[in-house]
């Protein structure tokens, strides 16, 4: 008999597919990005995408809620302040938008993990993750002086409650020097998530929207990675946890599943996967076109993250995907 090899035997009912199933996508895989703002009852939808929103915290409460209740164990939450400088006051500063959404939500829902996003560039005026030199328009961000100013905001999102601090600006040493600042203001059990490895990339358009935070002038492309570059993510990597990175990130996800895989080669810690704006806007923008299956196209993607080696996925998708898996 020819052949003798059927691999279609084990696809022949639901039943046997879901018994070769070799990874599943579950709830508590997803984190879910937040956008705080100040002010109270502000729900604004973010245009390039749909179903998101920059929310007051009264309603960012009320969204940890859902979120918690959706059986999603986290969020992760950006700012944006009511006034932007040189200096980002508002990331460091107790009072920023990120601090009062973090204490808020962990007063209304305890359980829920509050990861901080760790960077500038939401606040300061030029648009960059870091301090520019006086007078500088080419956008260079100024490696050391920058540590400083994230070290200060690190112990402040701590201070308010953030369980979680996750650095995204790719500056040199950032771990290191938020792991000093946490441990010196007694925070040494509060874990670091570190963006490792992140590219200077076209899918972050929409959240730039979102989170108002485009360079004014310049690009990223001194701190963020060459998306041509694979080996120097994993050097990327392999110093973060030299550093003591508890958790690393990979960003964005869909164009860099290869570097989900690599990483998760070189390392035991868990490895997250950011499914970015663009990669949200591009599903919502065919879908409400009627052109591709949202669900169907959403679920598959997010599933071959964890095929890909991600443990988590941070994704605009989560609440919609929760729903899609519990129907
Ligand atoms: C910057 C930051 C970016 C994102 C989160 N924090 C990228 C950038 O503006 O360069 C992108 C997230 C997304 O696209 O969903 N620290
Ligand atoms: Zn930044």
């Amino acid at each position: 008999m020819f052949p003798i090899n059927r691999p279609r035997r084990l696809r022949s009912t639901p039943q046997l597919r879901r018994m070769v199933q070799e990874v599943s996508l579950n709830a508590s895989d997803l984190i879910y990005p937040l956008f705080a703002v100040p002010g109270e009852s502000i729900a604004k939808e973010v245009v390039s995408m749909p179903g998101v929103y920059q929310l007051s915290v009264d309603k960012i409460v009320a969204e940890a809620k859902e979120v918690y209740d959706l059986g999603i164990p986290s969020i992760i939450l950006f700012g944006i302040p009511d006034t932007k400088d040189t200096e980002a006051t508002g990331a460091w500063h107790d009072c920023g938008i990120v601090q009062k959404a973090a204490t808020a939500v962990k007063e209304a829902v305890p359980e829920l993990v509050v990861i901080a996003d760790t960077c500038l560039c939401e606040y300061t005026t030029h648009g960059h993750c870091g301090y520019l030199e006086v007078g500088d328009l080419t956008g260079k961000v100024l490696n050391d002086p920058t540590l400083e100013l994230l070290k200060k905001t690190a112990v402040s999102q701590a201070k308010a409650g953030a369980d979680i601090i996750a650095p995204s600006g790719m500056m040199d040493g950032f771990v290191q020097a938020i792991r000093q600042g946490l441990d010196e203001a007694g925070f040494e059990n509060t874990p670091i998530l570190s963006y490792a490895a992140k590219y200077a990339s076209a899918y972050y358009g929409p959240f730039r929207d979102a989170a108002e935070s485009a360079p004014q002038y310049g690009d990223r492309r001194t701190y963020q990675m060459d998306p041509a570059n694979g080996r120097e993510a994993l050097k990327e990597v392999e110093l973060d946890i030299a550093e003591g990175a508890d958790m690393l990130m990979v960003k964005p996800a869909l164009s860099y599943m290869d570097i989900i895989w690599r990483v998760k080669e070189i390392t035991n810690l868990p490895v997250a996967a950011y499914n970015v704006s663009g990669e949200y806007s591009m599903i919502k923008a065919a879908a409400l076109n009627g052109w591709i299956d949202e669900k169907k196209v959403a679920l598959e993607t997010l599933t071959s993250f964890k095929r890909a080696g991600a443990d988590l996925i941070l994704t605009y998708h989560a609440k919609d995907a929760v729903r899609w898996l519990n129907e």
